[in-house]
């Protein structure tokens, strides 16, 4: 089993029974951490990008059977931010050293690709980078935002099994979500996605096929988070100790996909103690602090007890374990 952590290590490349035989084994964690960790210093360095994140709408029309601002979930408070309150918190995070800003929200479609882009606009006179993370949208959609300024979207796939796809997302289709990403990526986006981990009825094989869908796509971005049960959704009652798990597809995608940014999400810090600094010495290199106004941040519950984290605390943590925090925007760099 070692040999195939060398292997993908070397050569970042593993057949999908070989990443299944290395899910099923912890008694490699350690040896794949350590792996994951040197090939992220190899290719993308010690330093750490911050991406500042907006939630800016908890409406949503979908119906995600894990989240809790899924459509039928009646017990939320609903808010929409204005576009000032929206630059206000854009412009706070910008004075915080924040080179990245990220707009997060439900699938709102108050929120047009003109009213968006009139935002993105704003947001991109402070010179800061703009990634949207706003869902499904038309071809022409996602080509003004792009045209207004926005460089990256954040989309995960969420998961690559196409029954738990339908099961997990009523009304949604897991072909327009495959096609968005490409949509995305022929735009000329850095396209991020990522998957869920620890769905009720999710195997490890298709834990594998997640990590070579995102090899396929050549996603520049992605994000992991365990699946944490809410419970005011018809999840309430599974199990949520997927942290382990998380952290392994994390690290083998790490080792697949050398030089692509991988954020410490905030599921892994909420579901386990210091779960950030463990991935960020596992594969991680990107954090995503959350900026947005107290009172909104605790109306957008996607799990409940969400970490958070600000930039002194960060510097702190980072400087700890001989990590900076980046100077730059930090896009990809290809090798
Ligand atoms: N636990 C963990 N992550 C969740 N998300 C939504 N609900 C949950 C949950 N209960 C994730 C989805 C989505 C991202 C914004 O939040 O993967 O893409
Ligand atoms: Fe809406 Fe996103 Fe939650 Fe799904 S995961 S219900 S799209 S906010």
């Amino acid at each position: 089993m070692k040999n195939l952590v060398e292997k993908a290590k070397e050569k970042h490349i593993l057949s999908a029974d070989e990443i299944v035989s290395l899910l099923s084994d912890n008694s490699i964690n350690n040896s794949l951490f350590k792996a994951a960790d040197e090939v992220r210093e190899n290719f993308v360095g010690n330093d750490i990008h911050l991406r500042a994140l907006i939630e800016f709408t908890n409406i949503c029309r979908c119906n995600c059977l894990y989240c809790g601002l899924r459509a039928e979930n009646k017990n939320v408070e609903r808010y929409r931010l204005s576009k000032d309150e929206v630059l206000d918190i854009a412009q706070n995070a910008v004075n915080s050293r924040y080179k990245t800003i990220v707009l997060q929200g439900g699938e709102d479609l108050f929120f047009s690709a003109e009213y968006l882009g009139e935002i993105i606009k704003c947001i991109k006179a402070f010179d800061v980078a703009v990634t949207l993370s706003i869902g499904e949208r038309s071809y022409d959609e996602y080509k003004l935002l792009k045209e207004c300024g926005a460089e990256r979207f954040l989309l995960r796939i969420e998961t690559t099994d196409k029954d738990l796809y339908s099961k997990m997302h009523p009304n949604m289709s897991f072909e327009n979500r495959k096609q968005c990403l490409y949509n995305l990526k022929q735009l000329g986006y850095e396209t991020g996605t990522g998957c869920l981990v620890g769905l009720p009825g999710q195997t490890l094989e298709s834990l594998a096929d997640d990590i070579l869908f995102f090899k396929e796509l050549d996603a520049d971005m992605i994000g992991i988070g365990p699946f944490i049960p809410h419970p005011q959704t018809p999840l309430k009652q599974c199990d949520s100790n997927n942290f382990w798990l998380s952290l392994k597809v994390m690290a083998i995608t790490r080792l697949l996909l050398p030089d692509i940014n991988i954020p410490a999400t905030t599921a892994m810090e909420t579901l386990y103690e210091n779960g950030r600094t463990i991935a960020l010495q596992s594969g991680a290199n990107v954090v995503m602090p959350n900026v947005t106004d107290s009172i909104h941040k605790k109306l957008y519950e996607i799990y409940p007890n969400k970490a958070s984290v600000d930039y002194s605390q960060l510097q702190n943590v980072l400087r700890s374990i001989g990590r900076r925090i980046s100077k730059e925007k930090g896009f990809r760099c290809k090798r």
